[in-house]
């Protein structure tokens, strides 16, 4: 048993004497307050009480008023006790209550902002009926291919986010050259290359390292490793 408030014990009795019983319930529950009563030839156990963490002894044969004096504290004590533990629970408590509301408000963050990739990429392609499939196959293969290039997890999670992206500036391209069915003139060509300077202004300046990565994809996804390319090659 842990849930008695006080425990008054006498250190001779019969079954089991209070030394080993203060041993039992200090084991159980450490926090209990224990009294111990002893009789002047049984001093030699005092240092014993002590080291179990006995918290008062009163010495036979009893005086009232001493008696009621330790009675007095011990309750105290006990209050004390009490209130440290439930005060312990209770701020226990609200830390798991304030932990789990940080997590579901962080994945909520995660699904909205996810969420708000796929309406801007759907919102390009609504634009560029044609690259639909190739947005989304984007989305899958570059954190396949920055994984077998050993890309640390944060940048593979970040090109799954930012590569469907790539094309976002085509919003701001007119349609007779967007959707122009044949092949480009050279001015029309000149027009559709700045769809990666205007990619890269509508998610520029962004504190968050995954729109950074939007930023520099939609700029950089016509450069090539020859130095050609646009718009800086
Ligand atoms: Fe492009």
């Amino acid at each position: 048993q842990s849930n008695y408030d006080l425990v008054l014990t006498d250190i001779n009795m019969p079954g089991m004497n209070g030394v080993k019983m203060a041993e039992q319930i200090k084991f159980l529950n450490p926090g209990q307050v224990i009294i111990v009563i002893s009789a002047h030839d049984e001093a030699g156990y005092l240092l014993d009480l002590i080291n179990l963490g006995v918290d008062y002894f009163i010495l036979k044969p009893l005086d009232l008023n001493q008696f009621l004096t330790v009675l007095d504290k011990a309750i105290r004590l006990t209050r004390y006790t009490l209130m440290q533990k439930n005060y312990q629970k209770d701020l226990e408590e609200t830390v798991e209550k304030r932990t789990r509301e940080l997590t579901e408000a962080l994945n909520m963050v995660q699904e909205v902002s996810s969420e708000v990739v796929q309406r801007l990429t759907a919102a390009a392609e609504l634009r560029d009926g044609d690259s639909g499939l190739h947005n989304r196959r984007l989305g899958i293969y570059s954190p396949l291919l920055s994984q077998e290039l050993n890309m640390p997890a944060d940048f593979v999670e970040s090109i799954a986010f930012a590569a469907p992206l790539h094309d976002i500036g085509k919003i701001g391209i007119y349609d007779n050259i967007l959707l122009k069915a044949g092949p480009l003139t050279k001015a029309e060509f000149e027009v559709m290359k700045n769809h990666t300077l205007t990619g890269a202004s509508i998610v520029a300046q962004s504190k968050q390292q995954k729109i950074q990565m939007v930023e520099s994809i939609a700029l950089t996804h016509h450069e090539r490793w020859d130095g050609s390319g646009y718009p800086r090659g």
